[in-house]
């Protein structure tokens, strides 16, 4: 079955054929949304065929993604996705909430949310036969194709600021990809990575680029999706069956807005398929000094104006978001909204997940920032169930790390000393 059927262009509504266009609209450059045959996969498929697939990884959901089984098996790119959820109850407990949960997505193969948008671009060059893969990356985007790449034998070239965190370069290298440093910002490697990739003829994964890195990210809204209908079976437990609760509210960092995006294609594609009757409400988290999607949000407005981005979270410092326009609709059409956050509240939040077990990089804990913001400000309810993403390891950054923590002692070797400081 052929469930990629074309492309449509989320600013102009043009669509295309598969084989018409590989990457943003040709008339205004538009982010391209990938259509699939809903109808087809609803005659084939229903809900309970895929919930009741065996392989617990982001490949659970084939029968809805636009590529077909990836290359290989038993590699990295075949467990990407699968993440856990886990409960924060004293924290919920310290925000004076009901329902608080956290989607650890450093759980990934390479450390980071960027896996699931790397697994099926490296499953989709593979079908083009692509012989090199490109992308801009602050780290993780570029990590998570390398390795990627790296398990199936694929080569790739990575783009990198220069002021790339030495884990996330590391990384890279480990990987084996080609790594290149530019001296300049990430939105200067991002504009490169497109001409080299026209120049040289390769495939370019850049983020708000490709329309196929949404589709991977997608899956996490399906996974949210089969872990809810238990966790609000769990609910009903507690209030009664008739009782209507708040929607479930999902609490997202944002960058370029391709997770933000990502994440509310994947649950309008079961609104398609009729497999969920309501869509949860998605906030979007932005760092202050990096919030182009938050301003023109709160602008009430689609046209996104580039910033100067500078924040201590280095994933989701972008002078210009390159999936704006579908990052605001995600809050807009979900009755979401955007928060932004300082670096110090990032670093607070950091510190405060690591005391319930979750290490995470500064961009991973924006999201958790930006709750414990909205449930001070009342923008959430006390019995909103809440699902706050962690998108990255706290080790890919860990000088951040040791900012939002009191500095370890250094003692002789005696016992005297460690009762002197105790
Ligand atoms: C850890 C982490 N969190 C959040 C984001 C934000 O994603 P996006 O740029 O798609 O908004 C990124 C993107 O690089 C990331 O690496
Ligand atoms: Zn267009």
């Amino acid at each position: 079955m052929n469930k990629f059927i074309g492309y449509r262009c989320s600013l102009c509504g043009t669509e295309y054929a598969p084989g018409d266009v590989t990457y943003t609209c040709p008339k205004d450059a538009g982010n391209l949304d990938v259509v699939l045959d809903y109808d087809s996969i609803k005659s084939k498929y229903k809900a309970e065929d895929i919930l009741s697939r065996n392989d617990p990884s982001l490949w659970r959901f084939l029968p809805l993604l636009p590529v077909s089984a990836p290359p290989g098996d038993s590699t990295p790119l075949h467990v990407a996705g699968g993440t856990p959820v886990f409960n924060l109850t004293s924290l919920a407990a310290k925000l004076g909430l009901s329902y608080l949960w956290l989607k650890d997505e450093s759980r990934n193969p390479t450390a980071s949310f960027k896996d699931r948008a790397s697994a099926i671009i490296v499953t989709r060059a593979h079908e083009l036969k692509a012989e090199v893969v490109v992308t801009a990356s602050t780290g993780n985007a570029g990590a998570a194709l390398a390795g990627m790449c790296a398990a199936i034998g694929q080569k790739a070239v990575i783009f990198a600021p220069k002021s790339a965190l030495p884990a996330k370069v590391a990384q890279l290298l480990i990987y084996g990809a080609q790594v290149i440093l530019v001296d300049g910002t990430y939105d200067d490697a991002f504009d490169l990575t497109i001409q080299a990739a026209n120049e040289f003829g390769w495939y370019c994964r850049n983020t708000g680029y490709n329309p196929f890195t949404a589709e991977g990210k997608k899956t996490a809204a399906f996974e949210i999706w089969e872990w809810w209908q238990e966790a609000h079976r769990e609910i009903h437990k507690q209030v009664s069956e008739e009782t209507d609760h708040a929607p479930l509210t999902i609490f997202v960092p944002v960058g370029d807005g391709n997770i933000i995006s990502g994440i509310h294609k994947g649950f309008k594609d079961l609104q398609e398929l009729d497999w969920m009757p309501r869509l949860p409400r998605i906030i979007g988290v932005q760092a202050k000094g990096s919030a182009a999607i938050a301003n023109a949000f709160h602008a009430d407005t689609e046209e996104i104006t580039p910033v100067s981005a500078k924040t201590i979270a280095d994933s989701i410092s972008v002078d210009l978001p390159r999936d704006g326009v579908r990052a605001v609709r995600a809050a807009k059409e979900t009755g979401g909204t955007y928060i932004t956050v300082s670096d110090n509240e990032i670093l607070k939040a950091m510190a405060e997940l690591g005391r319930e077990g979750i290490f995470a990089e500064p961009a991973g804990a924006t999201a958790y920032a930006g709750l414990i913001k909205a449930a001070g400000s009342g923008l959430v309810g006390g019995e909103d169930p809440i699902l706050v993403l962690n998108t990255g390891s706290g080790l890919k950054d860990v000088r951040a790390a040791l900012k939002a923590v009191k500095k370890a002692p250094i003692i002789e070797p005696t016992l005297k000393a460690v009762k002197r400081l105790l």
